[in-house]
């Protein structure tokens, strides 16, 4: 919008990563719903259930937390890629929760090989660990990190595994053994396994949906189709890149969609990152441009701002450009999309963080550390507010004037092209046009 208007050109590459660029909860589920009607495949490349991604389908919502959001468009073809984790039982009642509602999921699924999934072993160490840990993560309990532990130290169960139930049955009692020390360990009661069975509970579905996930969207993008690459979690919870190790246990950021997705970095064209207008973190972990407690109790209830996956309340603060500049470098950004303006709509004025100060030094890089995150001092810019509803903008144009003004700032701070606002939760309160 540099020139007074939007930069859409990032919204039409044929193969176009939606990373998250703060601490997750971006709203990427709305922005690849949005996409995912101009695209043939969409198909996720990391994270597992820890991801929760809320769209609103008329009236009726959807919490998606494995099934990629563009299910919701008829006739999509919706992949999770090898680098997602994957609990079984949740994905295939995710899938049939969707029949139920009316949204035909059947032979638009489809799940890598290659990925590993997550039982419910993973998640008793998931719990055990964060019970004994004097430094705690603050982690959805969803199994994603022991999950991801067990595929690097080479002792994971992989979805191909199960399609030959006697080597899958003989990996996953492997896992349990592994599981029941660990817990022993932790001083928790190792019964919390569970058994081969309860693992094995829904592998005798997994034929309905296992492919080859990196040659379906090889095949795809060579017969000229479009394909998204939906991220979960945002860069500041990356494993490398992220505020370690108050972090998920994958690569959230752009670069991690082609290994996640089992194609070539010279395949992806485009890269859109989802900001909040705002900023807001669930789980611990460092939070530099966090409101007070009224202002935070106020946008919390303004923006709904309670966890999709594990209902806990998120914390919230003012958009922090440098986790925006920071973003924009480590993911290769081609444009943002920027969420939940009209959650600012009654604010007299509002603050952008436009870099940080350390011990008395200014325009400090983002640091590679939690701590020296905790003691930045945030440099803020005030701006004035809009005071009036932006919920029915369509255009650019018709937004108020200090909301232009706004997003024009965020733009230059993130320095990257702003290619979409979204102004509330419904697939129409969208702009792309200027
Ligand atoms: P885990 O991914 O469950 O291991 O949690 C690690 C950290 O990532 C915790 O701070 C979680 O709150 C955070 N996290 C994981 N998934 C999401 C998400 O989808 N949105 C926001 N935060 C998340």
């Amino acid at each position: 919008m540099t020139d007074g208007g939007l930069n859409t050109a990032a919204l039409r590459g044929s193969c176009t990563v939606v990373v998250g660029c703060q601490w997750g909860d971006e709203g990427k589920g709305k922005v690849v719903d949005v996409l995912a009607g101009g695209a043939h495949v969409i198909a996720r490349y990391q994270g597992g259930a820890n991801a929760g991604h809320t769209v609103l389908l008329g009236d009726r919502q959807f919490i998606l937390h494995q099934v990629p959001s563009g299910i919701l468009h008829p006739g999509k073809r919706c992949l999770l890629g090898n680098g997602v984790v994957v609990d079984l039982v949740q994905f295939f009642g995710e899938i049939d929760r969707l029949a139920e509602r009316g949204v035909d999921p059947r032979g638009r699924v489809g799940l890598s090989t290659r990925a590993h999934v997550v039982f419910p072993y993973h998640m008793a160490l998931d719990h055990a660990a964060e019970e004994a840990a004097r430094r705690k993560i603050g982690t959805t309990g969803r199994g994603i990190g022991p999950a991801y532990e067990a595929k690097t130290g080479r002792r994971g169960v992989r979805v191909a595994d199960l399609l030959d139930r006697r080597r899958g049955a003989e990996r996953i009692a492997r896992g349990i053994e592994w599981a029941r020390r660990r817990l022993r360990d932790l001083g928790a009661d190792e019964a919390r396994a569970g058994t081969v069975e309860e693992a094995m509970a829904v592998a005798g579905r997994v034929p309905e949906v296992a492919t080859d996930v990196g040659r379906e969207i090889a095949r795809a993008l060579a017969a000229g189709k479009r394909v998204l690459l939906e991220g979960a979690q945002g860069t500041a919870l990356d494993v490398d890149h992220g505020t370690y190790p108050y972090v998920t246990s994958s690569n959230t950021t752009a670069g991690a969609a082609a290994v996640g997705a089992g194609i070539g970095p010279t395949a992806i064209d485009s890269v859109v990152g989802v900001v909040k207008a705002y900023t807001t973190r669930v789980g611990n972990g460092p939070l530099p441009t966090a409101f007070d407690e009224a202002m935070d109790e106020r946008v919390r209830e303004l923006g709904g701002e309670f966890g999709a996956t594990t209902g806990r309340p998120r914390r919230c603060g003012w958009f922090d450009a440098a986790v925006g500049a920071y973003a924009a470098r480590v993911n290769g950004l081609t444009g943002i999309a920027v969420t939940k303006l009209d959650v600012l709509d009654t604010l007299p004025e509002i603050r952008i963080a436009t870099g940080y100060r350390l011990r008395g030094e200014a325009d400090i890089p983002f640091p590679a550390t939690a701590w020296e995150l905790d003691a930045v001092e945030p440099v803020y810019e005030t701006l004035p507010g809009w005071q009036a509803p932006t919920t029915e903008a369509r255009r650019l144009s018709d937004l108020p004037r200090n909301a232009r003004a706004y997003l024009h700032r965020i733009e230059e701070l993130v320095g990257t092209p702003i290619a979409m606002v979204s102004v509330g939760a419904r697939r129409s309160q969208v702009i792309t046009e200027p």
